[in-house]
């Protein structure tokens, strides 16, 4: 397995022939054989699902002018209401996360504790766990590795054993870390340091580290191994902003540097590429589908981060549809990739259970980047998607249960999708008994 590891990061990386790199591609998707030496808190076997705070409420603090909106308890019992009551939590939705600007400006001046802003959070961060954990979900927190969090607030360095202590205290169940205002060359000590202080405290918290983002956008490549070692998920690369644009940019950096990327995710350990921005201003439908889509090929954490309470019922749809969802849960973790790009439209392809007489399942996307008006036709035989077991494929659609395949796709069949503009296309095919 480890051999083959290796073998498949150099390869993947020296290698330029079309066909011979889509079949080994495939080959070391499927034994995605690097998965020694994970983090051992026995959680996020699956990429994580919930909803965070940061996308849609950012740094909102004036309570008095938008009170639906501002990072206080309020917000956070609310989305609780709303995940529990609208579908999300049957669907996977687990984590209720809180992002930045949910402290005081200043730690307890005797106790040096982190304090939750007084106004926003009048009966503290227990309480609010408390309410949580009593409608069966769990509870996360951010904060920063350096001295200050992005937006200015006290950061853990210097207090790194207490904060863990306090998060401990609290019952929190997953913790996000960010790295504004650190060092970079200090993170590959201090992010594994924090990791163990929060396993000290005995409580399971998942780990969610922004390490590798800020090493790499300063030219210096992360160290994949240590990552996986110390952390449940991490941010790669950009934060995600409210447009199609920015999406875009963060599937191009998924889809171009694959190669280094793909192998370091599995159960325990993912690589996260921002939350969903489905339900916001920037995405249509077709987009929020596509962004959907592709989440669950690159088995990403699943993070909504929008108004609940006011979402419109086709983007609600799409968030729970439980097809797409169950992609990307895949229980064997594996994490998919993209394998071409022809006219426009785009390939992605994850091999997922379950496993038939020993050929994978695969989920197949088909992403348009095109804007020329009318849906674009595009055609693949099964075989150039690396699709290659004898007997045949059943088909479904998964955004569109109605849609009936009346044949088995065999290996030479081709596969005709109409791709909407700026859409996606999204099917599983599975291997006939
Ligand atoms: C959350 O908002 C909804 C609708 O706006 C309301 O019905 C519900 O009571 C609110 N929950 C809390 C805890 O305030
Ligand atoms: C702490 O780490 C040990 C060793 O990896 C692991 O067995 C244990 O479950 C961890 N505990 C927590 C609370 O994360
Ligand atoms: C791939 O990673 C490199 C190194 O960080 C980065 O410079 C480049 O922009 C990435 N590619 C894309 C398309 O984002």
């Amino acid at each position: 397995m480890i051999d083959c590891c290796i073998f498949c990061q150099v390869y993947l990386l020296s290698m330029w022939c079309t066909t011979i790199y889509l079949s080994l591609t495939i080959i070391c998707l499927q034994y995605n054989a690097c998965n020694v030496n994970a983090l051992e808190n026995g959680l996020a076997l699956k990429p994580p699902m919930g909803w965070m705070s940061w996308q849609r409420y950012r740094c909102i603090i004036d309570c008095d002018t938008y009170p639906y909106e501002c990072i206080s308890e309020w917000l956070f019992k609310n989305a609780t209401d709303h995940i529990v009551a609208n579908g999300y939590k049957e669907a996977g939705y687990e984590y209720v996360i809180i992002d930045d600007c949910w402290m005081e400006m200043e730690r307890d001046p005797v106790t040096q504790e982190l304090v939750p802003d007084r106004k926003r959070f009048p009966s503290g961060m227990k309480a609010l766990a408390d309410y949580v954990h009593s409608k069966g979900l769990k509870f996360g927190i951010y904060e920063d590795y350096g001295t200050h969090t992005c937006m200015g607030y006290p950061g853990v360095i210097n207090h790194m054993e207490l904060d863990a202590q306090t998060f401990g205290k609290w019952d929190v169940d997953y913790v996000k870390l960010d790295g504004c205002y650190a060092d970079i060359m200090d993170m590959n000590k201090g992010y594994p340091e924090f990791g163990r202080l929060l396993n000290e405290t005995g409580r399971p918290m998942v780990y969610s580290c922004s390490w590798p983002v800020y090493q790499e956008e300063k030219g210096l490549m992360p160290n994949y191994e240590a990552l996986k070692k110390h952390c449940n998920l991490w941010r790669n690369w950009d934060d995600i902003q409210d447009s199609y644009e920015s999406l875009n940019k963060i599937t191009e950096y998924f889809a171009v540097n694959a190669s280094r990327i793909q192998p370091n995710a599995g159960p325990g350990h993912w690589n996260d590429p921002d939350m969903l921005l489905i339900g916001n201003y920037g995405l249509t439908v077709d987009q929020s589908k596509s962004q959907m889509a592709i989440w669950a090929i690159l088995a990403a954490p699943l993070l909504m981060s929008t108004d609940l309470k006011n979402i419109r019922p086709e983007f609600r749809e799409i968030l729970i549809n439980q097809n797409v969802i169950d992609v990307n849960q895949d229980a064997l973790g594996i994490q998919g990739s993209r394998l071409r790009v022809e006219c426009k439209i785009e390939t992605w392809v994850r091999p997922i259970n379950p496993i038939i007489n020993g050929a994978h399942s695969y989920a197949v996307a088909w992403a348009s980047k095109r804007d020329d008006g009318s849906p674009c036709v595009y055609s693949s035989k099964l075989k150039d998607l690396g699709l290659t077991y004898d007997k045949g494929y059943e088909v479904t659609d998964l955004f569109d249960e109605d849609h009936d395949f009346d044949h088995i796709f065999r290996t030479n069949t081709n596969i005709t999708v109409r791709v909407n503009p700026s859409g996606v296309q999204f099917y599983k095919f599975t291997p006939i008994q």
